[in-house]
């Protein structure tokens, strides 16, 4: 049984400690290919793997063709558009995704993001508290639900808003749901983005949503760059002063953005959402133990595919 788990972007050395046990103690075998920089070292790594395990890898029609014996891939992880899911269903791989292991890493980032807009990008001056500021949460998942939880310790009024989600769920804790994006965005300061890109939500965030902010409105982007629509929010920015953007993960048109609008944007140099020791741990031991649950039991949690 030959797992590979493949991290262009590496698991902290705890959580790799951990993996291998998992595995090792399940009599397979681990290789481990990371900060690699060609698709073709990942093409080749996979050549005999029975399991994979990935991060925001793209595991491409080229990866699983590559992978004669694939029989699970797992993405350490909640967001699976990394995935060729068409690619993978056409040989009977099964994919998963571990919901939830590194979620409280990112809410914690995506609130940390709100502090450094409300204090001026920690350069001098006076700047603003997030107490009593509207918090909009968009789409209520796993993160969602951990920031409107930290928002309200911070003492801030939290409302969310996600098709897919009953109101009372998001009432009972405490949480006002709203019946449109555009209801959010038009009462809350601060947006923060919980959306996973999708064909339907690809550039879904737009002017009309960003337009519709109040003064001073900041949006939050710890999901998917592919979310907002850039050349619009280039736009929006353009025309006010007052509206703020930071992401984790830069836009395409990041440079132009820094240029024309330093220190009301901001985005990390690599996406570092899920990026704590905690997170790895929990997200990697979670796909190690499913793999081996797979290959062993057939057990099918957390299944995508
Ligand atoms: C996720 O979808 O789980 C996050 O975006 C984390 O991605 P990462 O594993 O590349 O840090």
């Amino acid at each position: 049984m030959k797992i590979v788990v493949a991290t262009e972007k590496p698991f902290a050395k705890t959580a790799v400690d951990g993996i291998r046990e998992i595995i090792e103690g399940a009599g397979g075998e681990l290789r481990l290919l990371e900060k690699y920089t060609a698709a073709g070292a990942f093409c080749q790594a996979v050549a005999d793997a029975d399991g994979l395990i990935v991060r925001s890898d793209r595991v491409t029609k080229e990866v699983i063709a590559a992978a004669k014996q694939l029989k699970i891939v797992v993405r350490a992880g909640a967001g699976y558009d990394n995935l060729d899911l068409p690619a993978c269903a056409s040989r009977g791989i099964v994919a998963m995704n571990t919901p939830g292991q590194n979620s409280n890493a990112v809410a914690e980032l995506a609130i940390g993001m709100m502090v450094y807009m409300a204090r001026n990008a920690f350069q001098p001056g006076t700047g603003s508290e997030l107490k009593g500021k509207k918090l909009g949460i968009h789409a209520y998942g796993n993160v969602g639900r951990l920031v409107a939880a930290i928002g309200k310790g911070f003492g801030m009024d939290v409302h969310a808003f996600d098709p897919f989600v009953p109101r009372e769920a998001m009432e009972k804790d405490g949480v006002k749901a709203c019946d449109s994006a555009e209801e959010l965005y038009g009462q809350c300061r601060y947006v923060s983005l919980h959306i996973p890109a999708t064909a339907q939500t690809k550039q879904s965030v737009g002017y009309a949503l960003l337009a519709a902010l109040p003064k001073g409105g900041c949006l939050v982007n710890t999901a998917r760059k592919e979310v907002i629509h850039e050349a619009e929010l280039l736009r929006a920015l353009e025309e006010r002063a007052d509206l703020k953007y930071i992401s984790d993960i830069a836009p395409d048109n990041h440079a132009v953005l820094q240029e024309k609008f330093g220190g009301r944007y901001f985005s990390t140099p690599k996406k570092m959402g899920a990026e704590t020791a905690e997170a790895n741990i929990n997200a990697g031991l979670a796909a190690a133990r499913q793999i081996i649950n797979f290959l062993t039991n057939g057990d099918r949690t957390f299944q995508i595919i």
